[in-house]
């Protein structure tokens, strides 16, 4: 038995090394062949002595089963963002904040990786928990996840205690075979790279992680137990020897001028590299002086990001198509050759009205250049009229509405065309499509092209209509199974539960968007008694002004819209503000549960706590207040003990819920 245990960890120490001469150096010492003879023969050790088996060896990188849901995780210390700069002369007033304290400036410029960030904590040397960024204070526990990048050691060299911030990525050449395979399987492709690592993190079954080839960058360690650096180069080249993959495009920089300049280098350079970067980290280097600088709420003082510029490409306008919206507008948009432009795939970009199509003179077949507006909105920056061959086509807005036929018109002072048909399907399209989103009534299930089914087939004529739907007229329609169809009805039933605001939001009044919403639903204790209410008193209420009270009241006169109101009732759809008096006796306290209790699911406990106003942390710290202990309780229970926190049974924690 000594033999093969001896084995055992002389095979698992070969493949550890292995893994990090071939995912943290890039550098591979054995073929592809040599090491998979050792994993097979590690495998069937292990598949002889289960017994043997060690959480952190190679094997079980994807370890046992999918989780439930993810656990939230308390960051020992905040996860902060960065300030941002977008130019040299904001570069030099952050360096002239600095030189105020230390005029012996000394700084470490480093990519700004365009991935996830993680939080990944050692114990002992071993990895123990993984946990994503969240809100900075609050993370989500991915641990099941993480520990499938190979380029991760599941276990250090040093048997020490530390965390360490890094941010996992998507390599571009492998995301682009990625997106091509899910395209030949007819899947839904990812906008970019970073998405597509973030949704790889966000799966609970540990396989599908394993499948995507993701890899981590370490930036940062709040925390090395039994060590202290005099500045963070030092530190990040320890880290580096720890067997973790630091970037080697990192550089010690001596003044502002030089920081500038790399700035520059990599705005020119960022397209030759394998991953995707959105800028450049600036960072203090000595420790001492970050102490002194200190952070605001949200920032580090000693640190700052520089944006890139938009990128810019060039590509050619194919055509242009109008699209109707939500309040009728038609909107002209350009559809483009497909170019990868700032990290996605582009191939719209919004011309917004006649005016801009003539101010920038596009015409279809145009050489055009393009950027996005606000990081986002793809945008034509300007037509490259010296490449026209003669071909192009000059484009106008129609006087009729692409979808439904009636009159355009271009009202007095406005610069939109909007369709005048009432009962246009485009406009009721878009309608149901702002009701069902996520911050309105969340209607799982009902997308797009359901939507564009319902109305084809008649079955739906306004939003009020969603409710009175059967299970056999959505089974009848494409795509549509007995368990989808239920899942729509389902996802109904629940939204009838929603607050007023989401209601009010979701029917679509011009102006009023959901924090207009929220102040309405505060403000009266029905819908009715909204519809009810003139100008003048609308007008009264802070953060109503008269153009919103005026869409409000002309919303409520009309008589179509108030059949749908009628509607949503005689659904049961909730249609008054939830109690004023939630009771929020738990305000800020922290619990944590462990073991199993009678009447509570984990679930159901968590829910009771939020509720209250509590939160419910997965790890027992001097800041937790009360640990719920319920049958066998795990090691959360001997630390609450220990740190001498308030434990509860569970009729002291119903005590607590119920009074
Ligand atoms: S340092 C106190 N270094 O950028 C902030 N962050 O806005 C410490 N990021 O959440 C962050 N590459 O996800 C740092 N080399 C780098 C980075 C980096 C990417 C991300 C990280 C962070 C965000 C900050």
């Amino acid at each position: 038995m000594e033999e093969i245990k001896a084995e055992l960890e002389e095979l698992r120490e070969e493949i550890n090394r292995h893994d990090y001469y071939y995912f943290v150096l890039d550098k591979p010492k054995i073929s592809d062949r040599e090491y998979d003879k050792m994993m097979q023969r590690l495998v069937e050790l292990e598949e002889e002595y289960p017994e043997l088996i060690t959480p952190n060896s190679p094997t079980q990188r994807v370890g046992g089963e999918a989780i439930d849901e993810f656990a939230k995780v308390e960051h020992r210390y905040p996860m902060l963002s960065l300030a941002k700069s977008f130019s040299q002369e904001e570069l030099r007033d952050f360096d002239n904040r600095i030189k105020k304290i230390d005029e012996n400036i000394e700084y470490v410029v480093e990519l700004k990786i365009d991935g996830l960030s993680a939080s990944l904590i050692y114990e002992g040397g071993k990895l123990t928990q993984a946990a994503t960024r969240g809100n900075g204070t609050i993370g989500e526990d991915i641990s099941h996840n993480i520990r499938t990048l190979k380029s991760i050691p599941l276990r250090l060299q040093e048997e020490i205690d530390l965390e360490v911030r890094g941010e996992v990525y998507f390599p571009k050449d492998k995301f682009i075979e990625f997106n091509k395979e899910r395209e030949n399987l007819g899947e839904d492709l990812f906008a970019n790279p970073r998405n597509a690592a973030a949704g790889s993190m966000r799966q609970l079954d540990p396989k599908v992680a394993a499948t995507r080839p993701l890899d981590i960058f370490i930036y940062d360690s709040p925390n090395i137990e039994g060590k202290s650096f005099e500045k963070h180069s030092y530190r990040l080249d320890y880290l580096e020897e720890l067997g973790f993959k630091v970037n080697p495009q990192r550089k010690k920089c001596k003044d502002i001028d030089q920081v500038i300049d790399y700035c520059e280098y990599w705005t020119d350079h960022r397209e030759e590299l394998n991953y995707e970067i959105d800028g450049i980290v600036i960072k203090v280097d000595k420790l001492a002086l970050r102490n002194d600088l200190g952070r605001t709420a949200k920032h580090p003082r000693w640190a700052i990001a520089y944006k890139f510029p938009a990128q810019q490409k060039e590509t050619k306008v194919k055509d242009i198509e109008i699209t109707v919206g939500r309040t009728g507008a038609l909107t002209p948009t350009a559809i483009l050759e497909p170019v990868l432009l700032d990290g996605s795939m582009v191939g719209r970009a919004t011309l917004h009205n006649q005016d801009e199509i003539e101010r920038k003179g596009v015409r279809i077949g145009d050489k055009v250049i393009i950027q996005k507006a606000g990081d986002i909105i793809p945008q034509v920056v300007k037509v490259l009229k010296d490449k026209r061959s003669g071909g192009e086509k000059k484009f106008s807005i129609p006087k009729q509405c692409p979808v439904c036929g009636a009159e355009a018109v271009r009202l007095d002072g406005e610069v939109v065309i909007s369709c005048t048909g009432g009962a246009c399907p485009a406009k009721l399209k878009e309608e149901i499509i702002h009701f069902v989103q996520r911050n309105a009534m969340n209607i799982e299930g009902v997308g797009p092209a359901l939507i564009e089914q319902l109305l084809e087939n008649k079955l739906i004529s306004d939003i009020g209509d969603l409710y009175s739907l059967k299970k056999e007229e959505l089974m009848n329609l494409d795509r549509m199974g007995e368990k989808s169809s239920q899942n729509v009805l389902d996802a109904l039933k629940r939204s009838k539960d929603n607050s007023l605001a989401q209601v009010l939001f979701g029917l679509g009044i011009r102006h009023v968007g959901s924090r207009v919403a929220q102040v309405l639903a505060q403000n009266y204790d029905s819908i009715d008694k909204v519809a009810q209410a003139g100008e003048e008193e609308l007008g009264e209420i802070n953060e109503i002004g008269p153009k919103i009270a005026q869409s409000i009241v002309s919303y409520f006169s009309q008589e179509q819209n108030l059949k749908i109101i009628k509607k949503l009732k005689e659904a049961g759809v909730n249609l008054e503000p939830e109690s004023l008096e939630l009771s929020n006796t738990l305000e800020g306290k922290k619990f944590v549960v462990t073991g199993t209790l009678e009447e509570f699911t984990r679930k159901d406990a968590k829910e009771a706590i939020t509720k209250l106003g509590g939160r419910v942390t997965s790890s027992v710290s001097k800041n937790t207040d009360y640990v719920v202990v319920g049958e066998n309780p795990g090691s959360k229970y001997e630390k609450a003990q220990e740190l001498g926190i308030e434990i509860l049974d569970e009729k002291g924690f119903r005590d607590i819920i119920d009074s």
